[in-house]
């Protein structure tokens, strides 16, 4: 983990609200050996307001450049999506713990919804990477707001997309659900959505297979001093998102 300036080769809007950054770290160091699942402490104004960092999942890391694709929410994702390309932010990175693909995998699945999405992508690459084959399951609001799903399809993953509004997602979660009794997944890892998470949780007791989630908590400092990111796990003790996760198995989350 460290601090970094870097400056901004892009920031672009690649959905709907939604706007993918790229950096590269001024001293040319880039994040070699950053996992998927980690994430960067953005430092949104070079006033003090806002006066705290937010935290955004890396979306891919490729040599001395690495990624993010956020959504605007509030005052610092607005002042985020106003950066000029060409100019530079300042970044701590990476944080936390990332995804552990176990090694004998060879079906992977990604459930992933809205800007949840995100840290699936670089997760994809990786196990693509690993030889493995990867089943992506997508879903959004609209099909402006699908993330994610361009760069998928061209590394190769098998991608099946739900559009929603209420987060039903009813459709993609039954075919997850047939996909794995037919052929099973022996890793499923999820982010952005409860239902989604109940979903790999049930598999998970049902089946036996093994399942992350990405927590998004909010976070103030990002490096476990402040503990206001801390959840209450499904066995009764604390943990905290930015340090002990943010990638938790899912059975230690309460759904
Ligand atoms: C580990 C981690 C990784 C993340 N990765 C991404 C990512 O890749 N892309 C992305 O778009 N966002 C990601 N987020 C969420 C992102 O950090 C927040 O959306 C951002 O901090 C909002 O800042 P803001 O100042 O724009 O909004 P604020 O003004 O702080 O909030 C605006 C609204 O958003 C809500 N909100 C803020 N943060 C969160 C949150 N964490 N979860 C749920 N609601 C929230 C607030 O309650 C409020 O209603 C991640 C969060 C964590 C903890
Ligand atoms: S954000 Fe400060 S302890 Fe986690």
């Amino acid at each position: 983990m460290r601090g970094v300036f870097a400056t901004i080769l892009q920031n672009r809007a690649v959905a709907e609200d939604i706007l993918k950054m790229v950096l590269r770290g001024k001293d040319g160091a880039g994040l070699a050996g950053a996992r998927p699942g980690q994430f960067l402490m953005v430092r949104c104004s070079d006033t003090s307001d806002p006066l705290l960092r937010r935290p955004m999942s890396l979306y891919d890391v490729s040599g001395d450049t690495f990624s993010i694709v956020y959504r605007v929410v509030g005052a610092g994702t607005r002042l985020m999506a106003k950066m000029p390309e060409g100019g530079e932010v300042h970044v701590i990175a990476p944080l936390g713990n990332g995804f552990n693909l176990p090694p004998q995998s060879g079906r992977v699945a990604l459930v992933g919804r809205g800007v949840g999405a995100a840290p699936l992508v670089f997760l994809a690459k990786t196990a693509i990477a690993q030889g493995k084959r990867v089943f992506g399951f997508i879903s959004a609001t609209s099909r402006e707001s699908l993330v994610g799903v361009e760069d998928l399809s061209k590394m190769g993953v098998e991608l099946q997309t739900g559009v929603d509004t209420d987060g039903s997602s009813t459709e993609l979660l039954d075919l997850i659900r047939e996909r794995h009794s037919a052929e099973p997944f022996d890793y499923v890892a999820t982010c952005g959505s409860r239902r989604m998470l109940r979903l790999v949780q049930d598999l998970r007791t049902a089946t036996g297979v093994p399942g992350e989630v990405l927590l998004e908590t909010r976070m103030a400092c990002g490096i476990g001093v402040c503990k206001g990111c801390v959840v209450m796990t499904a066995d009764g003790t604390y943990k905290k998102v930015c340090t002990d996760g943010p990638v938790f198995p899912v059975e230690l989350i309460a759904g």
